[in-house]
């Protein structure tokens, strides 16, 4: 089932990058008491995903800061070196956190895997975006699979 608007976002490890290595990152831990605008993927270096979903939410990253977002996180099933590299390639800065989900365990609690094995992808994510507070699912855009039609970063401000 699909995570829906007024769930709890459910316990999950994801990694991000430090000078150290990857570092495990809880989903307690990184939404509790915050206000977090989420994007989630289908791939690192993907065309759509590079090109607009990115780069989208990073022009209206202060947007997202001016409506009282604590942070925006990009969460896709890739590993912590790779979402790490990309990035430095997008120029994210400390705008956007990119997280892995290297095992998809996150994404799948989430209910929104899609199988792109027929792509050469492997089980990845559905694009989606949400706003969630303190845990709880306040917003949901979720793309039947990996368009970018509704999960863009302007349809989840207009949310906020
Ligand atoms: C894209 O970002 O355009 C894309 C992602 C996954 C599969 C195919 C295309």
């Amino acid at each position: 089932m699909t995570i829906a608007v007024g769930d709890r976002i459910p316990s999950a490890t994801l990694h991000r990058m430090t000078a150290d290595g990857p570092e495990k990152v809880t989903t307690d831990d990184l939404f509790a008491g915050k206000r977090v605008a989420v994007f989630g993927l289908p791939g690192a270096f993907t065309p759509t995903c590079s090109a607009r979903h990115v780069p989208g939410f990073l022009a209206k990253a202060e947007a997202f800061r001016a409506k009282g977002v604590d942070r925006i996180v990009c969460v896709s099933v890739n590993d912590a070196w790779v979402m790490d590299a990309w990035g430095k390639s997008q120029g994210v800065g400390d705008d956007i956190a990119m997280l892995a989900d290297g095992g998809g365990a996150f994404t799948k609690a989430l209910g929104l895997a899609i199988d792109l094995t027929g792509a050469g992808l492997g089980v990845r994510s559905k694009r989606y975006s949400m706003l969630v507070e303190d845990g709880v699912v306040k917003a949901l855009h979720a793309e039947e699979a990996t368009g970018l039609t509704i999960s863009d970063a302007d349809t989840l401000l207009a949310d906020l």
